[in-house]
């Protein structure tokens, strides 16, 4: 495989890609690049992985060539899994994460504090049966924004083994751990072999 194309326009997810796949030879680029026009894929899925298939497989069926896509979010046990795949437009796609990361805070104070980010990836392939990779990156939703880094519910996700929250870990540090580093990794590994 020479080429592959990332089913979505978020740069930082993009530079994440293109950084692990560059190594192999792989080239990667945005579907941007590759589509005439802008297209809004809905996210009808049940699960993070039904949705980065639906996103993988809209893209390659427009393209007809190698194409990968993921879906992430927060699931938080004390909120029966919640956001979860609707980490994005919970409370609102417009609402500040301050005020998102402080309502979970308050929802979970006094109970289970346990939590996890999960990372679902999908590689639709033209041809071929779609593969599907899910890592997760487990923790515990502290109790007080904290940390500049990152984005999204960062500055409220504990991580206990280094005693600070995923905001306030460095990059390098983030891509040790991370539910999305992992996935990458498994891919990488994955298309090595291909
Ligand atoms: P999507 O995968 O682009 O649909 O993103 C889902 C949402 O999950 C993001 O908008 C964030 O709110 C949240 N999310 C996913 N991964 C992370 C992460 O690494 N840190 C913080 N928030 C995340």
């Amino acid at each position: 495989m020479e080429k592959i194309v990332v089913a979505s326009t978020n740069m930082g997810k993009i530079r994440e890609i293109k950084k692990m796949l560059d190594s192999i030879g792989i080239e990667v680029v945005s579907m941007n690049d590759v589509l005439d026009e802008e297209i809004d894929i809905e996210e009808t899925g049940k699960t993070f992985k039904e949705n980065a298939v639906i996103k993988a497989e809209t893209i390659m069926n427009m393209i007809q060539l190698p194409t990968l896509a993921d879906d992430s979010g927060l699931e938080v046990d004390a909120l029966d899994k919640a956001p979860g795949i609707y980490s994005a437009r919970f409370l609102g796609y417009d609402t500040s994460y301050d005020i998102k990361n402080q309502y979970i805070i308050d929802q979970v104070e006094g109970k289970e504090r346990t939590a996890r980010f999960i990372c679902a990836m999908a590689l639709a392939i033209p041809g071929e049966e779609t593969m599907t990779i899910e890592e997760s990156f487990e923790g515990e939703i502290n109790d007080c924004i904290a940390g500049e880094n990152g984005f999204g519910y960062d500055p409220i996700f504990y991580y206990p083994l280094l005693h600070k929250t995923s905001a306030e870990m460095s990059m390098e540090e983030k891509n040790l751990y991370s539910h999305r580093a992992k996935a990458l990794k498994k891919l990488y590994s994955i298309l090595k072999e291909k």
